[in-house]
């Protein structure tokens, strides 16, 4: 029995702590827009860096580094203080957390949190109407466009460039072994739908010194392709092909051994996607292939990976379009066999967590 008491002691305590913890969860969510804002100041003002050399800093001496008052030095710590993101001793030191450290050095964080905090952080207000209308209501706080995509173009400069340095920092870590992949059947034309500022392009005929790329996407992206591609030597390899996707009147170019689509169609809708991937494959020559490369939530190696990524179809829902998300793999599947189509082979772990899908119709 003395046994049985024990163990019901140890319980009792393990379900009180997880409760205390579930609750510190709970009031970390409540509290997650001023967490997010004080988390991006404090690595903003270099507050973050300043701390993170040993033996740490007081709060007059932080005050003074980032040039802000002892009053805004103050809420600014204790707050971090109690996030987790810095430590403070008895003395009055404060220091650089783990937490902290992975704000200022993991590169993916700071890619995200510029992500949010410029793309995303005012359109979210209207999570609630999106969710109910199926539209993007937070993007009139970027522009007044139907979709994001069609305003890339021409987002505020700090806006677009949190955008692009989101976008490329996971389809650019992937391109190399993507090549590796692709090149693999020896394609002689490759169609790059949603090829957007042509760096996969790029990449494409610096690998290979006689393929052709189609870049197709919206006229607005075909613009800033071409300028982007204008001092590169093998521009004359790389095609504009200006076109909406989802106009039935959208005919698509004929002959390619590769339709490839990188980071695309997790920017539609189911139905819309079946769509795409099945007039796509009038895009294909006899015995060409649809390559897909996405970041697939439950294929991922890390937990922290799958959570950002289902934070991110959020984004989709408020700020891009309205109605598209990033898949799960069962999804993915399904689209694409409702397409007529088959997967005939998936890689997973690329880059920073992409698979990629090839598939071939039935
Ligand atoms: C998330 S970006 C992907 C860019 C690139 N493939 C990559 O992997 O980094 C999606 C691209 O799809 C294009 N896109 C979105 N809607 C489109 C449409 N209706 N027709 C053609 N392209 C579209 C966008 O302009 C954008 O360039």
């Amino acid at each position: 029995m003395i046994f049985g008491k024990m163990t019901l002691k140890r319980n009792d305590r393990s379900a009180a702590e997880s409760a205390a913890r579930a609750q510190r969860d709970a009031h970390m969510i409540a509290a997650g827009a001023i967490v997010f804002q004080v988390a991006r100041v404090m690595s903003k003002l270099g507050i973050f860096s300043y701390i993170s050399a040993p033996g740490g800093h007081t709060e007059k001496e932080i005050a003074e580094f980032a040039g802000i008052s002892d009053y805004g030095a103050k809420v600014l710590l204790e707050a971090s203080l109690m996030t987790g993101t810095i430590s403070r001793d008895g003395g009055g030191m404060y220091e650089l957390t783990k937490t902290g450290w992975f704000l200022i050095n993991d590169p993916m964080v700071r890619v995200n949190m510029d992500f949010n905090h410029d793309v995303n952080y005012k359109g979210f207000w209207w999570l609630e109407d999106a969710i109910k209308n199926g539209r993007p209501e937070g993007l009139k706080e970027l522009g007044n466009w139907p979709t994001i995509y069609q305003g890339l173009s021409s987002l505020e400069p700090q806006v677009q460039k949190s955008w692009f340095a989101f976008d490329h920092f996971y389809s650019d870590s992937s391109f190399p072994q993507a090549l590796e992949t692709v090149f693999a059947s020896n394609p002689r034309r490759i169609l790059d739908i949603g090829g957007n500022t042509g760096k996969w392009a790029m990449k494409c005929t610096a690998y290979d010194r006689d393929v052709e790329v189609t870049v197709m996407d919206l006229p607005q992206q075909i613009g800033m392709m071409k300028a982007n591609i204008s001092d590169y030597s093998e521009k004359s390899r790389i095609h504009g092909c200006p076109a909406d996707i989802l106009s039935p009147a959208t005919v698509f170019p004929k002959g390619f051994d590769i339709v490839w689509m990188s980071q695309f169609l997790d920017c539609f809708s189911a139905e819309q996607v079946v769509d795409i991937l099945r007039r796509a494959t009038e895009a294909l020559s006899e015995n060409g292939r649809i390559v897909i490369m996405e970041t697939l939530w439950d294929r991922q190696k890390y937990d922290t990976a799958s959570f950002d990524l289902t934070q991110t179809s959020l984004y989709f829902t408020v700020m891009a379009n309205g109605n598209s998300k990033m898949f799960s793999y069962a999804d993915l599947c399904s689209h694409i066999s409702a397409a007529g189509l088959k997967v005939i082979a998936v890689h997973d772990g690329i880059g920073f967590g992409h698979s990629i899908i090839e598939c071939i119709s039935e």
